[in-house]
């Protein structure tokens, strides 16, 4: 069954996790430019069920916030039904869905045997699906890759036991965990996952613009696409993807737009965070600067800005 959020009579377009980066002002500004659903930054299983405030934090509702999927990470089933729980009672409305994370390839988290090294054990993957399913009243969802690496690819067989386990739609990133995020993702990959399973499958990397969009989703057949890289700087994206599916026109911001969105991003974020956000702003700001004229010599004076105001006297 196709989950409600899903668009009726087009392919889903949807925010790809990004840790450090899909925080709840980048979500937002992503929904108002059209994502169909975003989905929070990964979450610690074992940090939720420990109740560490700084974990829980990253996931709670606050007014405004429309409803998001959220992504747990960790391999352990029963740490996971109970973070699910923790979830579902903390967001009640807000809460789309529940994602798994069985893709990420960072040393820290794959070498506990978390994010793609699941892979590596598809029965554990599938006992995890089964409880985090068992838990939640929500849909739940797996994001994961090719395989471990060229000699291990095994994303079809891991969709099927995803499947069989309740997951009501998947996410394939076509790249193995020893490509992290180098060379292309592979389309082909990601088309046989979608043969392989009946549930909708979302096709994940190097999605870009509208035509990158409707090539992958040409090629590979799947139920929609999710966005990472390719929405830094550019929440617009989603507008420019959604307007090519319904065949409406498009115009693309204009720099005073993309300088206006920037400025709303930083006040956003200030508001809720506090100044000390203005360092970690810095990393969304220079992906708004990408293609501005003096580009560079922007972004130096912009990283040297420590408050709103010196901001606002630079760029704004
Ligand atoms: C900075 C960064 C952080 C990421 N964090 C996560 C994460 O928390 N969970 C996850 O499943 N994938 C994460 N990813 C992977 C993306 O969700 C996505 O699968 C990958 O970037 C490929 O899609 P893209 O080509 O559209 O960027 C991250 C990627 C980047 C670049």
């Amino acid at each position: 069954m196709i989950p409600d959020f899903f668009p009726a009579n087009r392919p889903v377009v949807c925010l790809a996790p990004m840790a450090g980066f899909s925080d709840r002002t980048f979500r937002l500004l992503c929904r108002e430019r059209g994502a169909d659903f975003v989905v929070s930054e990964m979450i610690s299983a074992k940090g939720l069920c420990f109740m560490s405030e700084k974990t829980r934090a990253l996931c709670l509702p606050q007014e405004g916030d429309a409803p998001y999927a959220v992504q747990l990470f960790g391999s352990e089933p029963a740490t996971l039904a109970k973070a699910v729980s923790i979830i579902e009672r903390d967001l009640g409305a807000q809460l789309l869905s529940i994602d798994l994370n069985m893709g990420c390839p960072a040393p820290k988290i794959a070498g506990n045997g978390d994010g793609s090294a699941l892979m590596r054990d598809p029965v554990l993957a599938g006992e995890i699906v089964l409880a985090a399913v068992s838990a939640a009243h929500v849909p739940v969802s797996v994001k994961f890759r090719k395989g471990w690496d060229a000699a291990h690819e095994n994303a079809e067989e891991f969709a099927r036991v995803c499947e069989e386990n309740g997951a009501a739609f998947l996410t394939i990133h076509g790249r193995t965990r020893e490509q992290m995020y180098t060379g292309q993702a592979d389309r082909a990959c990601m088309a046989r996952v979608k043969r392989a399973v009946k549930i909708p499958v979302i096709a994940n990397g190097d999605v870009h613009d509208a035509t990158s969009a409707l090539d992958t989703l040409r090629e590979t057949g799947c139920d929609g696409v999710m966005i990472g890289r390719g929405a830094l700087g550019n929440p617009f994206l989603f507008e420019e993807i959604v307007c090519a599916l319904e065949g409406k026109p498009y115009s693309p911001p204009t720099w005073d737009e993309r300088r206006e969105t920037a400025m709303r991003h930083v006040r956003m974020a200030l508001n809720e965070k506090g100044d000390h956000a203005m360092i970690e702003l810095r990393k969304h700001l220079a992906f708004y600067l990408r293609g501005i004229h003096d580009a560079a010599k922007l972004r130096t004076r912009i990283n040297a800005c420590k408050t709103l105001e010196e901001l606002e006297k630079i760029w704004g």
